[in-house]
């Protein structure tokens, strides 16, 4: 069986400018949004990962038929013929994100038979909240091994209240909601910029949402939804990725399509440990690194809060740091999962409890063998391989292929070392 690692030089500062890919996270709901609609649509700035294929896939499964343009970022997707509301285990097993084909699937067919979702190993990561409010609405659940059965005979409007603000869910209600006659509320919604991006989409299908406080989304049912063009959001996760790679490595990085709006408390993070972030007046974000970066304490929190995705790129971003501080995960329970190998290149950090690490900055690291266990632990075990002496292998390249769009390609035109390797 043959191999594979991306394999990381240490390098000097990053310097130059590159154009950040679409979002995925906005990308998977937004192809499931499809569903609601009956006829073609063309999505734009859509980046090639093997996520979005699985996502593909599941809507071809369903009777979807799609013309592809990857290169050009482009999806042309004809939603005329889809007459399934089956997903086979294998298809939910590709991708967490398979789950939110539940409320697209339950509006159109007012049924939904598909099989727990796979995906990344951070947290026990339960389906609860998408299911009780699917209850709500007026489905019947069943369970049968690893598939669950959703039939409704019809859904109504309701005041949906989430326990906490979960993306899946209130992308799942909200996908569910638009087609039911009346008005239904999500309260306590998340509001990342990637819900808007959908609600963006939802929009211009004709659909009728508006935020309303306390954090909650008004939806009015309409009849129907038609066929759209969109152009999918900058990925506010590879921008923050790229940033921390330019600071950590001295550098000087412009990202001119980046969203500042989409991350302020973690550009806020990144200028309190002394780095400078630039607007630029033609757009994007700058960063100059600072010579002598601070530690600084950083909590995860639901958006405007600090993206989970980002802790383990801020958590490097620290370890090679002056000081001491903490960081603090409140959205998963098992996100840690970077740092023994963080700790096996020199990093100091100690996990304490499953929510709280501390992190000591030390002046070297070394290159390692390491293995990444998620998507964004893949790319800090990378950017750690570019301060670190030496090489470092970096294994588990399936998680960056499913999340990041040539980001290696993207760090080598500002300058780092970094290469896959094939071997048996
Ligand atoms: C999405 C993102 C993921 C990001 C996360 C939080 C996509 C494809 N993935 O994941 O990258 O890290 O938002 O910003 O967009 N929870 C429950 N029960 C539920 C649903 C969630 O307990 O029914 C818990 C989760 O275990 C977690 C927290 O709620 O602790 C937040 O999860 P959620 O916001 O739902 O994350 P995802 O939508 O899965």
């Amino acid at each position: 069986m043959q191999h594979e690692y991306i394999l990381v030089k240490k390098s000097g500062p990053l310097q130059g400018q590159v154009t950040v890919s679409g979002a995925k996270n906005a990308a998977l709901p937004i192809l499931a949004s499809l569903v609601l609609t009956s006829g073609v649509s063309v999505l734009k700035n859509v980046p090639h990962l093997t996520d979005i294929e699985s996502m593909v896939g599941l809507l071809e499964s369903l009777g979807a038929v799609i013309t592809k343009d990857y290169a050009a970022g482009i999806l042309v997707v004809d939603t005329t013929n889809i007459h399934r509301w089956k997903i086979s285990e294998e298809m939910m097993q590709k991708t967490r994100a398979s789950i939110v084909i539940l409320g697209p699937l339950m509006a159109r067919f007012q049924k939904a038979d598909v099989a727990f979702p796979g995906g990344d190993m951070i947290g026990a990561r339960p389906i609860d909240y998408h299911l009780k409010n699917f209850k709500k609405m007026g489905a019947e659940i069943t369970e049968q091994g690893n598939v669950i059965c959703l039939h409704a005979q019809k859904l109504t409007a309701q005041r949906f209240v989430l326990d906490y603000p979960s993306v899946g869910a209130t992308q799942n209600i909200l996908m569910a909601a638009v087609l039911i006659p009346g008005t239904s509320y999500i309260v306590n919604a998340a509001i990342e910029p990637e819900v808007m991006d959908l609600i963006g989409i939802l929009t211009k299908m004709g659909a009728q949402i508006s935020l309303e406080y306390p954090a909650a989304l008004k939806i009015v049912g309409v009849e129907k939804l038609q066929p759209v063009e969109y152009s999918i959001m900058t990925d506010r996760l590879e921008v923050g990725s790229l940033l921390i790679a330019a600071a950590i490595t001295g550098g000087n990085v412009y990202l001119p399509n980046a969203c500042a709006d989409d991350m302020e408390l973690f550009l806020m993070k990144l200028e309190e440990m002394g780095h400078q972030i630039i607007h630029e007046a033609a757009g994007g974000i700058r960063l100059i690194a600072s010579k002598n970066p601070q530690a600084v304490s950083f909590k995860t929190a639901p958006y405007p809060g600090i993206a989970t995705d980002l802790q383990p790129l801020l958590m490097i971003a620290q370890a090679v740091s002056q000081g001491k501080c903490e960081a603090i995960e409140t959205v998963f329970e098992n996100r840690f999962l970077h740092v023994p190998y963080l700790q096996l290149m020199g990093a100091q950090m100690q996990v304490l409890g499953s929510h709280k690490a501390v992190v000591t900055g030390v002046k070297k690291l070394q290159g390692a063998v390491v293995v990444a266990t998620d998507i964004r632990a893949s790319c800090a075990l990378v950017l750690a391989g570019l301060v670190a002496e030496g090489s470092t292998m970096v294994y588990g390249v399936s998680h960056w292929r499913r999340g990041y769009e040539d980001l290696d390609e993207k760090l080598r035109s500002l300058g780092a070392h970094i290469e896959f390797v094939k071997h048996l």
